[in-house]
């Protein structure tokens, strides 16, 4: 690559939404084949048409898994890039166009907490025999280590039944993080009553439960959840079924015990997408995930005489996804043209082994 000054952020701040479209457009076209774009379901429109691939976070880890290009800009948040990082080929490199594109929810572990909760445990049972750590995609690189060197797993919403089926079968119980809700509705459907799964808070001693109840229990729940998918409430859903008595309702597993259970389907985004799309003309859905999928959704389906509302009144869009604006983009790949790398998402090759390990212990179980 031959570099030049890299192109300043503050120039794309003032352009219009049509220049900025047409700059991507031809940016892209220069990258050709060097380049491949993926796109979480989540995103704003004016970045998700210029995706090469979309899906959920499984499909997508999937799409970075089998891409050839040499640069793979992730529209999405920063977990989703490290993952493409992690699975693609070293030559190859990650790029999250606003650094600044975390998730909230995966922010609510970390390594120092997750080891503080181990060394807990370990006290009083041998932990790599007794417990399966698994952890929800939506999580940084080092827990994903910290699961492959623990004899651990990665799953993502749509797999999360076939990874604890996995994990119970290496050991007796499963310490689930950091989305406490993921892992209740998916050990709700797998028949363990919820009074066996029990949530270890990261502040409390022994994550505030007694010895007696981690005996007891067959899924330990970390205390983290997603903000933007607690807005839904069973009141919105029982609403709905009085407006609508023909009406279907879908959830992503996200929401809390409640919101899923009402649900008539809990699935992940793609789910989502494609459970929707596949019914009959004329339906009536009520949608419980991000406001920028449901909107989408609502558009396409329009042509089928199907409606989609939107689950909650109140405005519930992943505020760091909506990061991923066509100025990041533009400015992204415009300085790839020059030859500028910017914002590359590079996972260190000792936590590349370990959270490879995890993560493809999902794939091959998925
Ligand atoms: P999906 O894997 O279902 O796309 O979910 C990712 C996510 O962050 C949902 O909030
Ligand atoms: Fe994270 Fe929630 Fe945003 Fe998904 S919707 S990326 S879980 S904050």
């Amino acid at each position: 690559m031959t570099q030049t000054a890299t192109i300043k952020f503050e120039k794309y701040q003032a352009a219009t939404d049509a220049d900025l479209q047409a700059r991507i457009i031809a940016a892209k076209a220069e990258l050709g084949s060097r380049l491949v774009i993926l796109g979480h379901h989540y995103q704003q429109e004016g970045v998700y048409r210029h995706a090469d691939f979309t899906g959920d976070s499984l499909k997508l880890s999937r799409a970075a898994a089998a891409s050839n290009a040499e640069f793979i800009v992730f529209l999405g948040v920063h977990f989703m890039a490290e993952v493409a990082d992690i699975l693609s080929r070293p030559d190859q490199v990650a790029i999250l166009p606003d650094m600044a594109a975390g998730c909230s929810m995966a922010d609510m572990a970390n390594l120092a907490k997750v080891e503080r909760c181990r060394r807990e445990l370990a006290a009083h049972y041998d932990f790599d025999t007794v417990f399966t750590p698994v952890t929800y995609i939506n999580s940084a690189a080092d827990l994903k280590a910290f699961c492959g060197e623990h004899g651990g797993i990665v799953c993502t919403s749509s797999n999360a039944g076939r990874i604890a089926e996995w994990a119970f079968s290496q050991r007796e119980k499963i310490l689930f993080f950091p989305d406490q809700h993921l892992g209740r509705w998916t050990g709700h459907k797998m028949g363990i009553p919820l009074e066996q799964m029990v949530v270890w808070d990261p502040d409390m001693p022994l994550g505030g439960l007694t010895k007696q109840q981690i005996d007891d229990a067959k899924i330990l729940l970390w205390k983290g959840h997603c903000s933007v998918h607690q807005m839904f409430r069973g009141s919105d859903i029982t609403k709905f079924r009085a407006e609508n008595p023909e009406g279907r309702v879908i959830a992503h597993p996200e929401c809390n015990f409640e919101v899923c259970s009402l649900s008539d389907e809990v699935g992940s985004t793609e789910t989502i997408l494609k459970t929707v799309s596949a019914s009959p003309p004329g339906s009536h859905w009520l949608v419980g995930t991000e406001l920028n999928l449901v909107n989408r959704l609502a558009e396409q389906m329009k042509p089928e005489g199907k409606s989609v509302q939107f689950m909650s009144s109140i405005v519930c869009e992943c505020s760091t996804m909506a990061r991923i604006d066509p100025q990041h983009l533009a400015w992204t790949l415009e300085n790839l043209v020059e030859g500028n790398m910017v914002n590359r998402v590079h996972v260190s090759p000792q936590e590349t082994t370990m959270a490879k390990l995890a993560l493809d212990r999902m794939l091959e179980n998925s």
